[in-house]
């Protein structure tokens, strides 16, 4: 038998420092104007000293969690979307799990760069169909300005920290009406040079050396990134109305990656979407990789935009490449 996954509480993090485009424009050759028309973001969340990814997403989850109803014990999994893990080892998922005390759950990070959160909901979906775990927390969750090159124009006026999550447990009711109702994730690993961290791995490890070069920090080719979002994002979510048997008109609030408010306006012409069923808060947060999804699920939720029966589509894109969809039911 086939079991139900459903979205039972949501949570999100933000930490509270604030860096705003007057800021960047003390740090690098740019200006609030330029940021604002090109992006759509007029500030974003920074870390404090010595707050860790593992950290947002144990703030994160206690909010989920006490929606949820439900204890750090009954956890039977933790999955963690983030490209800034506290560690290369161990992962922050088991981080995680020790800060909270969930001795039950097995321990996953996935590295899915914005789509982390996608990828993880999809996976938590399958486990929990599968009749493997009950309840999962999934988490999408980056400390990501510390990987920004506040050197480079380009880049670091759109990142910034923060995490969202969700628990996702089995239906208890049957209900076949709510939960995810689908999910769809991909990739194209020939265009990994687009967005990347070329140094700091096995590959070319960072030395005193090859410190300078700055490669051990997120490098990103946006104008072909740009491209590609658009292009993979409004696929991914013509597969999952597909694969969930729905039109766009069925669909009540449709939660982008927030990576540019302009990517976010072609995806809604692409998709021939209600531009007002298209939730945006990149203003305030800017880019947070696999956060930005689930932040933007726990903010709708508070502002009380989501109620219950509508049907929320989540998409995400980004490096790798990786990109997916999702439709839930709540
Ligand atoms: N301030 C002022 N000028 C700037 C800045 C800045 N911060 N950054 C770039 N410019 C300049 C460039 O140097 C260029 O100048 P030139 O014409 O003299 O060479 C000009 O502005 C235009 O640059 P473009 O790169 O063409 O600008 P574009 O309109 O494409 O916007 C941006 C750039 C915002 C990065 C956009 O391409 C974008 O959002 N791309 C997608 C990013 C994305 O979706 N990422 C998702 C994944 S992120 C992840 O996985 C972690």
């Amino acid at each position: 038998m086939t079991h139900r996954a459903v979205i039972v509480g949501t949570g999100h993090y933000t930490p509270d420092g604030i860096l705003t485009n007057a800021d960047l424009e003390r740090i690098v050759d740019t200006s609030d104007e330029w940021i604002v028309s090109r992006t759509g973001i007029r500030e974003r969340r920074i870390r404090a000293n010595g707050e860790a990814t593992s950290d947002f997403v144990v703030s994160a989850a206690r909010e989920a969690l006490e929606k949820s109803g439900k204890q750090p014990a009954d956890l039977e999994a933790i999955i963690v979307g983030t490209v800034t893990p506290d560690y290369r080892l161990p992962s922050t998922a088991c981080v995680v799990q020790q800060k909270l005390d969930a001795p039950k759950a097995a321990v996953l990070d996935i590295a899915a760069a914005c789509a982390g959160f996608i990828y993880g909901l999809a996976l938590g979906k399958a486990l929990v169909e599968a009749g493997m775990y009950r309840t999962i927390l999934v988490a999408g969750a980056e400390a990501l300005t510390s990987i920004t090159n506040y050197e480079d124009r380009n880049t670091c006026v759109l990142f910034g920290d923060g995490c969202g999550c969700a628990i996702v447990a089995r239906s208890e009711n049957g209900d076949r009406d709510r939960g995810i109702l689908a999910a769809h994730i991909s990739g194209d690993g020939r265009l990994g040079d687009l967005l990347n961290m070329p140094i700091g791995g096995s590959k070319v490890p960072l030395t005193p050396e090859n410190y300078h070069e700055r490669g051990h920090l997120l490098h990103m080719d946006g104008r072909e990134v740009f491209k590609h979002a658009v292009r993979e994002m409004a696929d991914s979510c013509l597969q999952s109305l597909a694969q969930a048997g729905l039109s766009v008109e069925d669909i009540d609030l449709i939660i982008p990656h927030q990576a540019n408010i302009r990517i976010i306006d072609a995806l809604a012409k692409k998709l021939h979407a209600d531009r007002d069923k298209v939730f945006v808060n990149i203003q305030r947060y800017g880019n947070t990789s696999s956060a930005s999804v689930p932040i933007a699920l726990n903010e709708a939720m508070r502002m009380g935009i989501i109620k219950p029966g509508m049907r929320v589509l989540m998409t995400a894109f980004g490096g790798g490449f990786a990109w997916g969809s999702a439709i839930v039911r709540f």
